[in-house]
């Protein structure tokens, strides 16, 4: 069952309320809680209504087909993503900014809808010269450079699914993710702009090209210069050589409403990632709505995402939402303390950014800095945050409040997931009394429970697990050439419910408060790391015998990545190889998932089953369960540990 710790009490006791300001409210799109009981006696209407705002070449015929666990939305319709984001607005909005990026260096870029639209149409028929047709995959792993927006669109253009790999992922994980895939083009740069420094990925690309055949063609953004002699002659061609060559006329292409529309791989318990599979016109409409609902999203507003679009929130909330909704959305190259830690509120103030959504581990970066820095700006302009990718703490969502929103921002903290494309637990801005450290409730439409192991709910205050009763338009609709996994990895928990791995507890006000997961995935910065994939990089280690990784709490990063280690018998330990240990996670996985700590352990503690004790090495990581942890190298030490625990866990 679900861990019960302290800390969810605390959270349960949280009695500070924030109805909406009454300014805020009397303007907000949506003002009326009807909408909760609305959308529950027609979920598919309401969700019908919202596609009824967007283009299609060819209306649906049905909303929904649901085959539990398989779903189509507005089936027999076709539409483009891209000719909804663009075309759509062309008429009233061309000169409207649609997308304002500024480099790390400084350097700033506006695209008005006119221009965006024209340079995704030149970048799709570039990608058309290179031989990429419908349904072909297209791999795209570049630093928070335009282009990678611009290329997301190109491909949803011309209907090849693309697969965007996060560019601080090593080599390893890029080649994986392309072979999964079975990219024909790859999309990069020569490098980008990271706290100062180039962060090279051309070599990196190259390097994982050795080993991933189906690759033809890659086409290169110039952004540091610094890879104008590693260019490979018949497969590498720069982006401003062919693309701005191409004619800036291209039809979006028809596309069904169930073609997919992207991969992006995530990890789960085990050490594969998974291609989670979006498809057309349900995920459209799903961060179209949602995007404009809990967003409270208006034509003046500039809206900005500090995520990286290598993640799902860049996907849903940078590129795909706001433009379906028409609004200017603001894109960050670099690192939030560079050349100093306003770097942020330095970007809301140049832009008069109006809202912003970061990640709670960002706050809880820059509460330890301190309020000077925001306080550096003027931050006037806000009128609404949002938090996304782990359980806000009351401290870091009172911080947010007060020192970047001025206490007259409401707080949206958003629940979702790479799967459920679409934010699925939110409040609407206008209508939600906020509670710091609650995602409150379900958006309108949506059935989520809180369950036991045996699929009852649970009572107010109680913890279960997180699932969802009704499908929703943007949930993914497989996982790529693994069908099987899908179904055993979310719908064979609970009859026709999706189980989405998150421990909950609901509050006497039906309030939701999100625990973390409960599987073995790790929350880093607000970014999936399986352990799995930590061990299966540790024991590829010439040292490692065996390996175990559990994630520890962490003041700033919400959870941290510890590994347990047991050496080959003739290897010694020390802390040279410990550091030799962390940088192996580093390269075969990415940054992201170096250890905090690595513990040399004479054995890894098991069950008589053979299963590992993540009970207790988490309670050794977090320090409850042993003061020095160098004495694990003792048998004798682990096997008295052992005796203290259930055997059975
Ligand atoms: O554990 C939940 C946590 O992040 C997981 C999903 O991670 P990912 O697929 O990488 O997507 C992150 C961005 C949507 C969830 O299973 N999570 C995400 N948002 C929240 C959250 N936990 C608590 N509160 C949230 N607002």
């Amino acid at each position: 069952m679900v861990e019960q710790t302290g800390n969810i009490d605390a959270l349960l006791q949280e009695e500070r309320r924030f109805p909406p300001p009454e300014e805020f409210a009397r303007k907000a799109n949506i003002r009326d809680p009807g909408v909760y009981d609305e959308a529950d006696r027609d979920f598919e209407g309401f969700w019908a209504r919202f596609a009824e705002e967007l283009h299609w070449f060819k209306k649906w015929d049905k909303v929904l087909e649901w085959d539990p666990p398989f779903v189509k939305w507005f089936v027999g319709g076709k539409t483009n993503v891209a000719y909804n984001c663009l075309d759509r607005h062309l008429g009233a909005r061309r000169n409207k900014a649609a997308l304002v990026w500024e480099g790390e260096p400084g350097d700033w870029k506006v695209y008005t809808y006119w221009d965006l639209h024209r340079e995704v149409c030149k970048a799709a028929n570039a990608l058309k010269s290179l031989g990429v047709r419908k349904g072909d995959r297209v791999t795209i792993y570049l630093p928070m450079v335009p282009e990678l927006a611009i290329a997301v669109l190109a491909c949803a253009r011309i209907g090849a699914p693309h697969s965007v790999v996060f560019g601080g992922f090593s080599i390893e994980a890029l080649r994986d993710r392309i072979n999964d895939s079975q990219a024909k083009v790859l999309i990069t740069a020569d490098g980008g702009y990271r706290r100062g420094n180039v962060l090279a990925l051309k070599g990196n690309a190259d390097a994982s090209l050795e080993g991933a055949p189906t690759v033809e063609k890659v086409l290169v953004v110039r952004r540091t210069g610094t890879a104008d002699d590693q260019m490979v002659a018949g497969r590498d061609v720069w982006w401003h050589d062919l693309v701005d060559a191409q004619s800036a006329k291209c039809d979006a292409e028809p596309m069904d409403a169930e073609d997919i529309l992207y991969l992006l791989y995530t990890s789960g318990t085990t050490g594969k990632p998974k291609g989670i599979v979006h498809t057309t016109a349900g995920y459209m409409v799903g961060t179209y709505a949602t995007a404009k609902w809990v967003f409270d999203l208006k034509e003046d507003d500039v809206y900005w995402c500090t995520a990286d679009i290598g993640w799902v929130t860049g996907h849903s909330y940078i590129v795909y939402g706001p433009l379906a909704n028409g609004a200017t959305t603001v894109m960050y190259e670099g690192s939030p303390d560079y050349p100093d830690r306003d770097r942020f509120w330095a970007i809301v103030e140049k832009y008069g950014a109006t809202i912003c959504y970061t990640a709670p581990t960002a706050i809880r970066t820059f509460m330890r800095w301190g309020e000077e820095f925001p306080k550096r700006r003027d931050l006037s302009s806000l009128r609404l945050l949002g938090s996304v990718g782990e359980p806000i703490n009351p401290e870091a969502w009172m911080w947010y409040w007060q020192n970047i929103g001025g206490g007259r921002c409401p707080v949206v903290d958003t629940w979702w997931q790479t799967e459920t494309g679409q934010i699925l637990i939110a409040p609407l801005p206008g209508i939600t009394t906020l509670k710091p450290g609650s995602a409150t409730r379900p958006f309108p439409g949506i059935q989520a429970e809180v369950v036991d192991e045996a699929g009852v709910p649970v009572g107010a205050g109680q913890g279960g697990y997180l699932v969802l009763q009704r499908p929703w338009p943007g949930m993914l609709r497989t996982i790529y050439g693994d069908p099987d996994r899908y179904v055993e990895q979310y719908w064979s928990r609970y009859p026709d419910t999706y189980f989405t791995a998150d421990g909950c507890k609901r509050d006497e006000d039906g309030y939701f408060w999100l625990l973390g997961r409960v599987d073995d995935v790790i929350n880093v910065s607000a970014h999936r790391i399986s352990t799995m994939e930590v061990e299966s990089a540790l024991v590829d280690h010439e040292a490692v015998a065996e390996a175990a990784s559990i994630g520890r709490s962490h003041d700033v990063k919400g959870q941290a990545v510890v590994a347990f280690v047991t050496l080959k018998e003739s290897v010694p330990a020390s802390d040279a190889l410990v550091a030799e240990l962390k940088q192996h996670v580093a390269t075969k996985i990415g940054a992201i998932a170096r250890p905090d700590d690595i513990f040399f352990t004479a054995e890894l503690p098991k069950t008589r089953s053979q299963k590992i004790m993540r009970r207790l090495l988490r309670d050794v990581a977090e320090g409850r369960a042993l003061g020095d942890t160098t004495t694990l190298a003792d048998p004798a030490v682990v096997e008295s540990l052992k005796a203290q625990y259930d055997d059975d866990e």
